[in-house]
Formats: C-alpha cells, sequence, structure tokens
C-alpha cells in the first residue's frame, strides 16, 4: 500500500490511435473513469493535470491509409479530429489532448532514447526477420500469416492464433505469408536496440509485487505477476517502418521507435506543451488554465519528476503490460522520473452478447451515438458508468441503457429534482422556502445526506466508479423518497409551513446533488446549478443543509432528462444487426470466376434490351412473374423468378435485358420464350440490369 504524501496529481489516459473512430467500449475502458477522477479530484481542490492525445505512429496508421487509398498524415488528421471532438461533446475534461505528430513529441521521444543509450542501458543486437521482397518491408508481426504449429489453423498471425489462443512468434508459423504480397517473406537481417527487461526483475518484484500488492485492482496486479514470473525478456524499442519518430542515432537510417516507447513518452510531451501553451498563450491543445498563466515553461518538470506526484494511468487490459512493466522501466531506468501509483486498468465491454468490434460492425462508434444522440452525453455515461467491467468484462445493451434512462435519470433523479423545483415555484413564488420545526424524518434525512459525500468519495479514490455512481444515484433516491414520505402537494391547503420545511430540504439535497453530480454528469449538474442559482462550490460543501439560502431565488426549470421511447431502441438495435450484415456481406469472397469461353461461344447468345407491356403474378406460385415483353422482333411470353422481389407494377414499362434464344422451355404449364438477366447482390436480392439511357426496344448488348 502506497502511503507516500502526495501534493500533486499526473493523470493519464490511454492515448487512442488515430486510425479509426474509437467506440464505447473505449469509453467505458478508460476515458469515463479518469475523467470522473479528475473532476472530482478538482472539486476537492487538488492540484491536478489530465493528459490525453492521439497516438499517431506505428503499424496500424500506414496500413490504415493503404485500405482507404491515402496517406498516413491524411489518416491521423482526419481521426485526430474526429476522437477530438466526441471527446470534447462528451465532457472529457483534458488539460490538454495532444498530438504525437508534433515536434514536441519527437523531440522528448528522441531525448528520452538517447538518455537511455547514452546510460548504457539498451542493448544492440541484430536477429533475422521477415522481409517482403515485392513489398520492400519488413513484416510486423501482424502482417505475417500461416499454419498454427499448435493446432492447425491456417490464417494464424506472426504474434498469436486466434483459434486456440496460443502467443506465437513469427517464426514458429508454418508456411508463413506476407499480408501485403501474400508470398512467402525471406529472413533477412536486421539490426536493433533493445530494453533488457530481465535485468529490472528484482526491481519490478519490489515495486509491483510487495509494494503494491494490496492497492492495485487483482485483474492488473495478477497479469504484472504472470508476465514478471513468465521471465522478462530483451525487447525491441526500435522498428524498421517508414512512419514514425527517426532513431536518433547515426546508421539508423529507415529504423523508428517502436510505438509502444514513444506513445507513452506522449504523456510527458504533452505535460510540457500543457506547460509551453499557458506560458506562451498561444493555444492549440490545451485547454487555457488561468492558474498556470504564470507558471514557467519547466514547470512540466514537478508532474513527472517530483518525488510527491501521484501518477496514474487510467488503460483498458489490453495496455497493462505496456503501462506496469515496460513503461515504468523506461521512465524508472531514465532516472528521472516518477513512476505510477496506480494503474487502475478495466477489462472489456461487451455488447448485446457479442465482443465489440468496430471492423466486424459490431459496435457504438462514439461520433454515432453523438449524431443519434446530440443532446444526451450524461445519458451515456451514466449507462457506462453503471456498467464500467472494473472487475471482469461487462455488457452494454440498448434496452439497459433505455432501462437507465428511464427508471434511474428519468424517474428518480429527474424526477425529485423537477418535484422540489415545481413545487417551490407553485407555492413560494420560486423562492428557497423558510425551514422552521424540523420532524424526526427531517433529521434523519439530512443526516442521511451529510454522509454521501465521504462515502461517494471513498468509493471514487478506490478506484470503484461503479459504486460511486450507485451512491449518486442513492442520492437522489434519499430525496425522491423524503418527497414520497412527506408528501407535501397534500399538505399545502393545511400547513404551508410544514410544505415549506420539506421544499427547503428537499432544495439542499439538490443542491448537494448538483455538486456530487458533476464529475459523473457535468452537464446535468452545470443545469442543475443554473436552476438552483447556485455558484461554484466544492466538494466538501457537499452534504451540507444550508447551501441554499432561504428566499434566494431559483431560475428557469428545464426538464433535466426525457423518457427514451422503444421505437427509439428498437432502431438502435436494428442500426448494429444491418451494419454487421454489411460487413459480413463485403467480407464474404465473389464467386468464383467460371471457365473461359471462346468468343464464338459468347457471340451465339442473343441478348437484347426489351420493354415489359404486361406482368402478372402466377397462381400457386409465390417466385414466378408471368411477364409479356417487346423484344423488338416480337411481343413474347417468359415466366421470370422475380416475384418476391418486385411487384407487377414495378416492371411494367420498364426495359429490361433479355436472353431472346434460349431454348423454350414450359414452366407452371407456360411455355417461356426466353431469360431475363439480373444482377443478384451478395443477399441474394435482385437487381435489373438497365442501359445507361433508355433504348429502343431490340437494342442488341455485346
Ligand atoms: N494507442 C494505444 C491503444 O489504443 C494506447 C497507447 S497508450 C500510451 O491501445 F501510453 F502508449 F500512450
Ligand atoms: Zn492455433
Amino acid at each position: 500500500m502506497s502511503t507516500k504524501n502526495y501534493n500533486r496529481y499526473t493523470v493519464t489516459a490511454a492515448l487512442p490511435y488515430a486510425n479509426g473512430p474509437k467506440h464505447i467500449g473505449h469509453l467505458a475502458g478508460a476515458y469515463i473513469p479518469a475523467d470522473v477522477y479528475v473532476r472530482y479530484l478538482r472539486l476537492t481542490g487538488k492540484d491536478v493535470i489530465f493528459v490525453c492525445g492521439s497516438d499517431e505512429h506505428g503499424t496500424a496508421i500506414p496500413n490504415q491509409a493503404l485500405k482507404e487509398n491515402t496517406t498516413p498524415r491524411a489518416i491521423i488528421d482526419k481521426y485526430d479530429a474526429l476522437i477530438r471532438t466526441c471527446f470534447e461533446q462528451l465532457g472529457m475534461s483534458f488539460d490538454i489532448y495532444h498530438r504525437t505528430s508534433e515536434l514536441i513529441h519527437h523531440q522528448t521521444s528522441q531525448e528520452f532514447f538517447l538518455t537511455l543509450y547514452n546510460k548504457g542501458l539498451l542493448t544492440e543486437e541484430v536477429s533475422e526477420q521477415y522481409f517482403d521482397e515485392e513489398a520492400k518491408l519488413f513484416l510486423a508481426d501482424r502482417y505475417i500469416v500461416g499454419t498454427c504449429p499448435k493446432c492447425g489453423h491456417t490464417n494464424a498471425y506472426g504474434d498469436q492464433c486466434e483459434k486456440c489462443g496460443s502467443t506465437l512468434s513469427p517464426r514458429e508459423l508454418i508456411n508463413p505469408r506476407s499480408t501485403l504480397s501474400g508470398k512467402p517473406p525471406v529472413l533477412k537481417e536486421t539490426r536493433h536496440w533493445y530494453l533488457p527487461l530481465q535485468n529490472y526483475e528484482p526491481w519490478l518484484r519490489e515495486w509491483i509485487l510487495k509494494t503494491h500488492q494490496q492497492d492495485w485492482k487483482p485483474n492488473v496486479y495478477g497479469q504484472c505477476k504472470s508476465w514478471i514470473e513468465a521471465g522478462l525478456q530483451p525487447r525491441a524499442m526500435t522498428r524498421d517502418l517508414d512512419w514514425g519518430i527517426k532513431v536518433p542515432l547515426p546508421d539508423a537510417e529507415g529504423k523508428v521507435l517502436y510505438v509502444w516507447f514513444d506513445a507513452p513518452i506522449g504523456y510527458i510531451s504533452a505535460t510540457r506543451a500543457l506547460f509551453e501553451e499557458n506560458a506562451t498563450g498561444n493555444f492549440r491543445y490545451a485547454t487555457p488554465r488561468s492558474d498556470f498563466s504564470k507558471a514557467g515553461r519547466d514547470d512540466w518538470k514537478k508532474y513527472w519528476q517530483a518525488d510527491d506526484t501521484r501518477l496514474v494511468h487510467f488503460i483498458g487490459k489490453d495496455n497493462i503490460v505496456f503501462h506496469c512493466i515496460i513503461f515504468p522501466v523506461m521512465l524508472h531506468a531514465s532516472g528521472e522520473f516518477v513512476v505510477p501509483d496506480n494503474v487502475p486498468a478495466n477489462e472489456f465491454m461487451n455488447l448485446e452478447g457479442d465482443k465489440m468490434s468496430t471492423s466486424r460492425g459490431w459496435s457504438i462508434e462514439m461520433h454515432e451515438y453523438l449524431q443519434d444522440f446530440p443532446t444526451k452525453p450524461d445519458e451515456l455515461r451514466y449507462a457506462l458508468l453503471t456498467n464500467l467491467p472494473e472487475a471482469k468484462d461487462s455488457e452494454f445493451t440498448w434496452k439497459d441503457f433505455q432501462a437507465k434512462n428511464n427508471n434511474e435519470l428519468v424517474a428518480i433523479l429527474g424526477n425529485f429534482v423537477n418535484r422540489a423545483v415545481v413545487l417551490t415555484q407553485k407555492y413560494f413564488s420560486n423562492r428557497v422556502p423558510q425551514r422552521t420545526q424540523l420532524t424526526e424524518t427531517d433529521t434523519r434525512v439530512l443526516a442521511a445526506l451529510k454522509e454521501f459525500p465521504a462515502s461517494i468519495a471513498a468509493s471514487i479514490e478506490a478506484y470503484r466508479f461503479r459504486e460511486a455512481t450507485a451512491g449518486l444515484m442513492d442520492l437522489a433516491r434519499l430525496g425522491n423518497k423524503y418527497l414520497a414520505e412527506t408528501e407535501p402537494w397534500k399538505l399545502a391547503k393545511t400547513d404551508l409551513d410544514r410544505v415549506g420545511s420539506i421544499l427547503n430540504i428537499a432544495l439542499q439535497i439538490a443542491a448537494s446533488l448538483a455538486i456530487v453530480a458533476e464529475p459523473f454528469l457535468p452537464f446535468t449538474a452545470r443545469k442543475l446549478k443554473g436552476m438552483l442559482g447556485l455558484s461554484e462550490l466544492k466538494w466538501n460543501a457537499a452534504g451540507g443543509s444550508d447551501l441554499l439560502q432561504t428566499g434566494s431565488a431559483l431560475n428557469e426549470a428545464p426538464l433535466l432528462f426525457e423518457k427514451i421511447e422503444d421505437t427509439v431502441i428498437e432502431a438502435q438495435i436494428k442500426k448494429l444487426v444491418d451494419s454487421r450484415r454489411a460487413v459480413e456481406l463485403a467480407q464474404q469472397p465473389a464467386e468464383p470466376a467460371k471457365a473461359e469461353i471462346s468468343f464464338d461461344d459468347f457471340s451465339r447468345m442473343d441478348v437484347r434490351i426489351g420493354t415489359v407491356l404486361k406482368a402478372e403474378r402466377v397462381e400457386k406460385s409465390k417466385k414466378l412473374l408471368k411477364l409479356q415483353v417487346d423484344t423488338g422482333i416480337d411481343v413474347r411470353t417468359v415466366m421470370s423468378g422475380i416475384a418476391e422481389h418486385f411487384t407487377p407494377e414495378e416492371v411494367i414499362g420498364k426495359q429490361v435485358t433479355i436472353l431472346i434464344n434460349l431454348a423454350p422451355r414450359k414452366i407452371m404449364g407456360v411455355e417461356s420464350q426466353g431469360m431475363i438477366l439480373m444482377a443478384a447482390d451478395k443477399d441474394g436480392s435482385l437487381r435489373m440490369l438497365l442501359p445507361g439511357k433508355p433504348v429502343e426496344p431490340g437494342a442488341q448488348v455485346g
């Protein structure tokens, strides 16, 4: 357990890869808990910075550029902007959201590398690695596929077989092929700089396994332990790639820093940029902070190098080894930096019974949610917070989202606040009424109110955000129950004094809610403070019985939340199912080509454009339409299997492509004299083949 005395906090949230949109699982993994934590710390008056930014290096970026047929630069600019905007709309209160493509980050990373290099802490090794001779590239593990030596799966990756789950190295694959060219790669010698993690094993054992046994989450501690116990290996800190930060050594042509070397240093560069921008007043990525306007450029150092700084990394579970082992070893080895006090990593959030995945079309992207629910950032924050994958994987469902909104935000929090304010408008012309004699219920409720902030704070400080959120809603429940028990609306005629006391107490509860809700539901908290005319108060004011002065006026009271209807939820579920279906269809291999034919074979077919004159359904057949088609040379009957795709009315008068020299055939007792040609989509739906402009019936196709 850390017993240190901390005087400032540096809080980071994993830098998202700017290679695509991010989904609500990412929010639940790292960003929302981090934001709650930081907002809470600020409310308690702590000295805290919150840094994040885009991770713009690594093979993921050029790879996405290939897919989108553009440049890496265009990719990072596009997704940095998208993610940045979404985070802002969701209320992420970063002091800075930086970018690893910025010069200051390149410099910081190179300096860091040189510090380790000059201390002799990096080892140089030559090894053989797979190289794609056609693409002229060394292949990252993910770009090599082959047969798994453990289970025989023919599409295992160079680092892992997704079928049997084994961890692999590229050299273990049988019949390896490059995913870039499809060809077998060759082995080629290459030189890299390694961080000898094994040398730090004693330090890691002491620091993590001893010091943090109590305060790190079991899922995090457990992963660290198994890594350490499996035996640590030297890890290459450089790569052969043409996208990234140049290795700052002579003789390192074509080599860049490993993305997991530079990305976490991004937290440090972001902090430098934060102070730089506040010092110069030239704001590009930072939010201005008046308390930093007089700080010097070098003040960033306190947040990384002073022993009384508490460093906390918020991440998802796939980032644990990098934030608990590799980056801390880098920080420790450099000799200048503090190491994290905690890394409260979350597990994953599933979606409607399946893994959340952008590439498989089974996800809710932040920007899509915001498009569909632009006025509801807090509703999403709440649904995620009550369902965070803190101890194990959790699951988001649209029904649960609806239930959390309708049954908790609307029915408890919104309802309570609304009743208190509306009754005050009605009976006390919108002014906080006086509290006179207290009943036993009043005293009990005021005492309970007083306990809430400390208990919610304890949950937040222990990184138990679900529990903290439940505490917030319990406070609203206390208010709701209090009104239900005291029923002030029934007393107005007989005892207006009593009504005044009740509403005074209800409004004091609402005022506490406005303070305590801020970390969780910042937009709602702001509205609520506006309604109550409450000034910005610190956390320790919450729970008090006199936050609102008797006689002070309330403001306009809009509804805080609105019900979400079933149809809205059903549409979202349909959208999800459709998007997965679209991805599956796009990934289905096209029908293989048929055997070659000669020009003569082809020219024997007589294909023309005709016009449908008549169309009718065929009795006892679901599939057939009986058509009369003007082929330009005659009018003939064609039995066509399109009735499930077109109504007779839809085809009458339309031009169609028709094969007219197909041998006649009897279908359902009618002789069919030709065949209408259609395009069949992957999902089986049929589309007509039409000339670009109408043509005379009989026009030949060939
Ligand atoms: N981009 C990484 C991911 O999305 C996270 C990087 S975190 C940092 O998994 F520490 F390296 F910045
Ligand atoms: Zn396998």
